[in-house]
């Protein structure tokens, strides 16, 4: 990764640890506005993998964006976790999360995020990013889906879980 990519009023730049209080607080909040629910806080165990994460890029990574007068807080973030699968020949990462407050969208802060995790990628010698796409009655579904097809990704199916 580039160690700074700047885009206009904004500079996109790799995550430090003293960013981990407004990465949570973002996390926090993509999660209400997929689940529609308020007052949604991260478990006790997500500031030290945040930090992990950070520190260490065979986990994946941690990208931010902020403003270029105001560096301390986030405008958005994209964090990536490196998995690996026989069917591909080099380890892959997967988007985790991914949020732009709402009041700096549709300015090319969401794409540049995903050319800095692409970068990193690149860097890391991996073969490709993946996404798991919003829940299917999430409003902006549409609008996500074709977010990233307008960003170069291509669909790959539905993703299920199951909690234990
Ligand atoms: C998806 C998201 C990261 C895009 O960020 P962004 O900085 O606005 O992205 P860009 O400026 O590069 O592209 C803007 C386009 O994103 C699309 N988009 C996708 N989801 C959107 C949303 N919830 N609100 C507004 N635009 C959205 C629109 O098509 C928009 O194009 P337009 O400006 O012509 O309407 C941002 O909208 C967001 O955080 N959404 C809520 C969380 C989310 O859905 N995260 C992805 C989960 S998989």
């Amino acid at each position: 990764m580039s160690d700074q990519a700047q885009t206009g009023e904004y500079v996109v730049q790799p995550a430090r640890t003293d960013d981990i209080d407004n990465i949570i607080h973002s996390i926090e909040q993509l999660l209400e506005e997929l689940s529609g629910k308020t007052g949604i806080q991260l478990y006790q165990n997500s500031y030290e993998w945040c930090r992990r994460v950070i520190e260490d890029p065979s986990l994946g990574a941690i990208i931010v964006c902020r403003q270029k007068r105001s560096a301390k807080s986030l405008v958005g973030v994209i964090t990536l976790s490196i998995s690996n699968a026989i069917r591909v020949p080099k380890p892959y990462a997967v988007i985790e999360e991914l949020w732009v407050d709402p009041a700096y969208r549709s300015v090319g802060v969401g794409a540049s995020l995903l050319d800095e995790a692409m970068k990193f990628a690149e860097k890391s010698v991996l073969s490709r990013l993946e996404v798991g796409l919003p829940p299917f009655g999430f409003p902006n579904y549409t609008a996500t889906e074709q977010f990233y097809g307008r960003n170069g990704f291509s669909p790959v199916g539905a993703r299920m879980k199951r909690i234990l």
